[in-house]
């Protein structure tokens, strides 16, 4: 037998015992490597006599190509079985029970903030933001309440440095101050937002949210912020129909100055708004003092408009049912659950994104 054929019978039966890649390739390098057993054959051409030559070449060749082709669809069964045998371990079982895990949800007073910015967003309002830690000209002095004024002690103020010049602030008009200070008018925007008081009981805490209205332009009067409490009254509610009731007040930012009431019924111990003859007081508003607006830099000869402040746990309170202010700020889970939002259902009155 010739040396060719017996390399070539040698490999072929050792090839059909190899399982893997890396044996194929020590195959590989035995055979075709430098000093490969092929490689050798090849070498030794060069030393026949022409006639030998021709035949011996085209039987390397030959087996050449069959060694070659044997090992590559050994490579191809050996990736094909890998292939397999992962498909058959890594198998899911569809009939195993599923891991338990709890989704989060949303506040209610998030809730509530997100749907009353759609709200006011429909008509033309932008969100703007301030500080919880403000300092005492835009809490106070600049909303033209100067020291010892007597709703600086109305207002139970927290204060943090003991010139009384930082504080938390107890509203959230300093907004108003900072928008036109930051900008030119015509502003109109809200101003949602924590807001703080030395106060609690069971519809006060020390920390409650508040959402702050400013419209100035030219010839804004008060028509127009009634007409912008109504239609966002009935949005916030879902009612097509609503009383509201503004009660003369006063608030040092605002000339004229008016609490605004909204008529509810009790129905089997549920608060129904839009019905009824019961008032709930939910804001205070007005026209914004002409001493405001000098203090930020617009004239009130040219530029005038109104303010609103809203309570947004009073709200939320309301909308949703719930009974006492203090379990908003309880970091209760099992509370969460009950009144929390799934992050996944959209509200109707979520109009930004149900529409
Ligand atoms: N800032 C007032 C409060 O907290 C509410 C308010 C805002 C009143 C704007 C008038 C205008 O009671």
């Amino acid at each position: 037998m010739s040396d060719i054929i017996k390399i070539k019978e040698e490999y072929l039966n050792k090839l059909s015992e190899v399982s893997d890649l890396k044996q194929i390739n020590q195959i590989k390098s035995e055979l075709f490597g430098k000093s490969g057993k092929i490689s050798n054959e090849f070498k030794k051409i060069g030393s026949l006599n022409s006639e030998e030559r021709k035949g011996i070449s085209s039987q390397l060749n030959a087996t050449k190509s069959e060694l070659q082709n044997f090992i590559e669809k050994k490579i191809k069964d050996i990736e094909i079985n890998e292939i397999n045998s992962k498909l058959k371990n890594e198998k899911v079982d569809v009939t195993l029970p599923e891991r338990s895990f709890s989704r989060g949800k949303i506040h209610p007073v998030s809730q509530v903030i997100d749907e009353i910015s759609s709200i006011f967003s429909e008509i033309g309002f932008s969100v703007e933001e301030g500080p919880d830690v403000e300092n005492e000209y835009n809490n106070f002095t600049a909303l033209n309440t100067p020291e010892n004024h007597p709703a600086r002690d109305m207002h139970d103020t927290f204060y943090l440095d003991k010139n009384k010049e930082i504080l938390l602030r107890t509203h959230t008009s300093p907004v108003q101050v900072r928008t036109m200070l930051q900008g030119k008018p015509p502003f109109k925007i809200i101003a949602p937002g924590r807001t703080y008081r030395s106060d609690s009981d069971q519809t006060h805490a020390p920390m409650f949210h508040q959402v702050e209205g400013l419209h100035i332009d030219k010839n804004i009067n008060m028509s127009h912020l009634k007409g912008c409490l109504n239609y966002f009254i009935k949005e916030f509610f879902e009612v097509d129909k609503i009383r509201m009731r503004f009660r003369p007040s006063h608030f040092p930012f605002t000339e004229p100055s008016a609490e605004v009431d909204i008529g509810y019924e009790l129905k089997d111990g549920k608060i129904i708004i839009g019905e009824g003859d019961k008032w709930l007081e939910i804001l205070g508003c007005g026209m914004v003092h002409p001493n405001v607006l000098r203090n930020v830099k617009v004239d009130p000869s040219k530029f005038q408009g109104y303010a609103f402040g809203i309570g947004i746990d009073r709200l939320a309170m309301l909308k949703y049912g719930i009974n006492d202010l203090r379990a908003f700020f309880e970091t209760d889970y099992r509370w969460l659950s009950h009144f929390g939002f799934d992050p996944l259902d959209v509200p109707s009155s979520y109009r930004g994104l149900s529409r």
